[in-house]
C-alpha cells in the first residue's frame, strides 16, 4: 500500500501554500510589522519541555473536556479566522462540519463569509460560539449577537485586540483591502446603516464599561479575547467575563509582544479559579495543546492550522488536521502519564533558561 502523503501538518501547510491564491495566502499567513511576534508565537514552545512519566497503569487516555459547559471530545476549538471562503469554496460550513466530526467546537468570526444560521444548519451539534467586532453601533452589534444567540450559539468571544488594526506590511504590499460584500454579518450591518470606521468597521474606543453592560445584558457567557497581560485578565473577571483568551491575535496586532505560550502561565495563576483561561497562538502539534494545557489552559483555539487543512483539501483537509492534533494530543497524555485532560498540570512541565 502507497503511504499516505499526508503524515503531519506541514505537509498540509505546503499544499495550502501552493493552492491558496497568492494574495489571499498574504492575508492569511502574514502578521503586524517585523513578524516578530508571529514568528515567536510558534518558536517559544520550544523553550518549554514536557515532562515523560512511566509505568503509569493507564490503558487509554480521555481527551474531553468542556467549554462554557459545552462537551468537546478534545480540548480545541477552531479560531475565529476570517474569511474562510477565500481558502476554499467549502469554507465556514466545511470548517464547522470538519469540527464536529472530529468532536471540535468553533468559534465563528464576525468577518464570516457565513452567517451563525447557517452553521447551525450544517453542523447543529458542533458547540459553536461567536467572534464578535463591536461597531460603533450597539444596536447593529446587538443584532448580530441576537442572531447568533438564536441560532443556538452557546458564549461570545469579544475580540478586544483589534481597536485598530496592526501594521500589517504584507497587507500594504499587496494593498490589501477589506472585501465587505463577501461577510454577510458586515453586509447586514451595512444595510442597517453602520458606517465604516477606517478599514474596518469597529469601534476604536471600547472599554470595560462595555464589556459589563454585555455580560449583564446576554443569557450566554462572554469570553474577553486578546488578553495578554495578568492586570487584564484580572480586569475582565472582575467585569463579569466568564473566559479570556490568551491571544496577540495570531502576531497579527502588536508586534514584539510576548509570545502567548510565555504570557499564559502567570494569566492562569492569576485567575483561572475565577474563569476559563484559553489560548490560542502557535499550536501547530499535540505537544503544543499539552504544553498550554500544562501551563494552565483550560483549552486551545487554532486559526491557521486548519486553515491550511481547510485551503489544501477543502472539509477532509480541515478533518485531517484536526484529527492530527487530537490524535498527538492523547499519544502525548499517555506519554506524559496523564489518563485524562484534568490530569494535566504545572506538574507535567519544566521552562529552559530563565523567564
Ligand atoms: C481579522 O481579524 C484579521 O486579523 O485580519
Amino acid at each position: 500500500m502507497e503511504a499516505s502523503p499526508i503524515i503531519t501538518l506541514t505537509d498540509l501547510e505546503d499544499l495550502a501554500a501552493e493552492r491558496l491564491d497568492p494574495h489571499w495566502r498574504e492575508y492569511f499567513a502574514g502578521g503586524a510589522g517585523s513578524e516578530r511576534t508571529l514568528r515567536e508565537n510558534v518558536a517559544a514552545f520550544s523553550r518549554y519541555r514536557l515532562r515523560q512519566r512511566v509505568l503509569c497503569g493507564i490503558e487509554s487516555v480521555s481527551t474531553a473536556t468542556t467549554v462554557l459547559g459545552q462537551e468537546l471530545a478534545f480540548p480545541l476549538l477552531v479560531a475565529p479566522t476570517a474569511y474562510m471562503r477565500r481558502a476554499h469554496e467549502d469554507g465556514e460550513e466545511g470548517m464547522a462540519r470538519a469540527a464536529a466530526t472530529v468532536g471540535a467546537g468553533m468559534c465563528l468570526s464576525t468577518f464570516a463569509t457565513t452567517s451563525a444560521a447557517a452553521i447551525t444548519a450544517v453542523a447543529p451539534n458542533l458547540p459553536r460560539f461567536l467572534q464578535v467586532y463591536v461597531y460603533r453601533d450597539r444596536g447593529v452589534t446587538r443584532e448580530i449577537i441576537d442572531m447568533a444567540i438564536d441560532a443556538g450559539f452557546s458564549g461570545l468571544f469579544l475580540t478586544v485586540d483589534l481597536p485598530v488594526v496592526g501594521s500589517r506590511d504584507r497587507e500594504r504590499r499587496i494593498a490589501w483591502e477589506f472585501p465587505e460584500d463577501d461577510l454577510p454579518m458586515v453586509v447586514f450591518a451595512k444595510e442597517r446603516g453602520l458606517d465604516a470606521h477606517g478599514t474596518v468597521p469597529v469601534d476604536p474606543a471600547l472599554d470595560w464599561n462595555y464589556l459589563e453592560q454585555l455580560c449583564e445584558s446576554v443569557t450566554v457567557p462572554i469570553v474577553v479575547k486578546g488578553v495578554l497581560e495578568v492586570e487584564d485578565a484580572v480586569l475582565a473577571a472582575e467585569h463579569g467575563a466568564a473566559g479570556v483568551v490568551v491571544s496577540n491575535h495570531g502576531g497579527r496586532q502588536l508586534d514584539a509582544v510576548s509570545p502567548t505560550i510565555e504570557a499564559l502561565g502567570a494569566i492562569a495563576e492569576a485567575v483561572g479559579d475565577r474563569v476559563e483561561v484559553l489560548f490560542d497562538g502557535g499550536i501547530r502539534r499535540g505537544t503544543d495543546i499539552a504544553l498550554a494545557l500544562a501551563l494552565g489552559a483550560r483549552a486551545v483555539l487554532a486559526g491557521r492550522a486548519p486553515l491550511w487543512g481547510l485551503a489544501a483539501g477543502g472539509e477532509a483537509g480541515a478533518r485531517t488536521v484536526l484529527e492530527l492534533l487530537r490524535d498527538e494530543l492523547a499519544t502525548a497524555l499517555h506519554l506524559m502519564g496523564c489518563a485524562s485532560v484534568g490530569d494535566v498540570g504545572p506538574q507535567n512541565v519544566t521552562r529552559i533558561g530563565a523567564a
